[in-house]
C-alpha cells in the first residue's frame, strides 16, 4: 500500500496490521518512551485546506513521535489565500522533497487527484463528505479495546449521515471488521438512494433512534455539520435533539457494556448530551488518544515498511 485514500484501501489484514501496530504504539505512548527512531529522515507535511484540531495534530504528534520532520501548511497563511491552485501549491510542497502529505481538502476526491500528481505518499485527513479513513481506524481501535473484537458486534451510527464523511469510512472498515451497522438519521438527513447502498453492501437503516439503542454494542454519535447545510429542509436543533440527540433519557435504553463514541468536535445538547459524553461508557477521550497511535501505526507502515524507493515506486 503506497497511500492511504479510503478505507477500501485496506484488506482485513492490512487493518488488523494497522490496529496491532497502534496497540504497540499505545504501548509506547503509556511508557512515556515517546520518541522512536523510525521515520528519522523523513519529512511529512500536513497539508490542511479546513480547519481540524484533533486530526491536524495527532498527525503532528504522530510524526513527531516517530522522529519525523513535520511541517503543518494551512490554507489560512499560505499562497492558497493569494488563489493559488491546488496542484501548485502540491507541486511547490512536493518539490521541496517531502516524503509523504497528509491532507484535508473540501472537496471530495482531492486527496486521490493530488496521489495522481504526485510521488510520495498521501494520506487522507478527510475530503469533503466522502472519506476519513484514520479516523475509522481509530474508531475501530477505540471499540476493539473494549468489546474485545468487532466480529458480530452491532454499531449504530446516528445523525447528519448525508455530510459525514465519517460514516463513510466507518461503513466500509467496519464491514472488513466483521461487524453490523445500523445507520439511523431524520429523514432530511440519510443520504439519496440509501435502500439500494444498504441491500448493496448488507448495512440496516433505521429512522427510529429508541428502537435501535437497546440492540447495540457501540453507538456512534455524528456531529451536525451546520456549515455544509445549506437549502432542503433540515430539523431546528430542538427536533434534532428530541428525535435523534442521545439524551439523559436515552441513556437508559443503552445497554451497560455499549460504548459511545463520538469523532468530535462535539455539538453539546444537541446531538450529545453533556450527561452521555461525560459518563463512564463515553470513549470520546480514549478515541482522540487512540488518534495518536493509529496514525503513528498508519505513517509507520506507509513510510518506514518502505525504503524511499519503494515508497515512490
Ligand atoms: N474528528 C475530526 O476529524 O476532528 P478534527 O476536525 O478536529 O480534526
Amino acid at each position: 500500500m503506497k497511500h492511504l485514500l479510503s478505507a477500501a484501501d485496506l484488506t482485513h489484514d492490512d487493518a488488523e496490521m494497522i490496529l496491532e501496530t497502534a496497540a504497540a504504539m499505545h504501548d509506547v505512548q503509556n511508557r512515556e518512551v515517546k520518541k522512536l527512531p523510525a521515520l528519522r529522515g523523513r519529512t511529512v507535511v500536513n497539508l490542511f485546506f479546513e480547519d481540524s484540531t484533533r486530526t491536524r495534530s495527532s498527525f503532528e504528534i504522530a510524526g513527531k513521535w516517530l522522529s519525523a520532520d513535520v511541517i503543518n501548511v494551512s490554507a489560512k497563511g499560505s499562497s492558497v489565500s493569494k488563489g493559488e491552485s491546488l496542484r501548485d501549491t502540491v507541486m511547490t510542497v512536493a518539490a521541496m522533497g517531502v516524503d509523504g502529505l497528509v491532507m484535508r481538502h473540501n472537496r471530495s476526491g482531492a486527496p486521490l487527484q493530488v496521489s495522481q500528481w504526485v510521488d510520495c505518499m498521501v494520506v487522507n485527513a478527510g475530503d469533503g463528505t466522502h472519506e476519513h479513513p484514520t479516523q475509522a481506524l481509530l474508531d475501530a481501535y477505540t471499540m476493539q479495546a473494549q468489546l474485545g473484537t468487532l466480529e458480530g458486534k452491532h454499531v449504530a451510527i446516528v445523525g447528519d449521515l448525508t455530510h459525514s464523511r465519517v460514516v463513510r469510512s466507518n461503513l466500509i472498515l467496519l464491514k472488513t471488521l466483521g461487524a453490523h451497522v445500523t445507520l439511523v438519521a431524520p429523514p432530511t438527513l440519510m443520504p439519496s438512494g440509501i435502500a439500494a447502498w444498504a441491500a448493496r453492501d448488507g448495512f440496516d437503516v433505521s429512522y427510529d433512534l429508541d428502537a435501535v439503542l437497546p440492540h447495540v454494542d457501540a453507538v456512534m454519535m455524528l456531529r451536525v455539520q451546520r456549515e455544509r447545510m445549506s437549502g432542503g429542509y433540515f430539523p431546528t436543533p430542538r427536533e434534532y435533539t428530541v428525535g435523534y440527540g442521545l439524551t439523559r433519557g436515552r441513556l437508559a435504553l443503552l445497554p451497560q457494556h455499549a460504548v459511545i463514541c463520538h469523532p468530535g468536535p462535539m455539538n453539546r445538547g444537541l446531538e450529545i448530551s453533556p450527561d452521555a459524553a461525560d459518563e463512564a461508557r463515553s470513549k470520546v477521550l480514549d478515541q482522540v488518544s487512540a488518534g495518536v497511535a493509529v496514525r503513528m501505526s498508519v505513517l509507520y507502515h506507509l513510510l518506514a515498511s518502505n525504503s524511499t524507493e519503494g515508497a515512490q515506486a
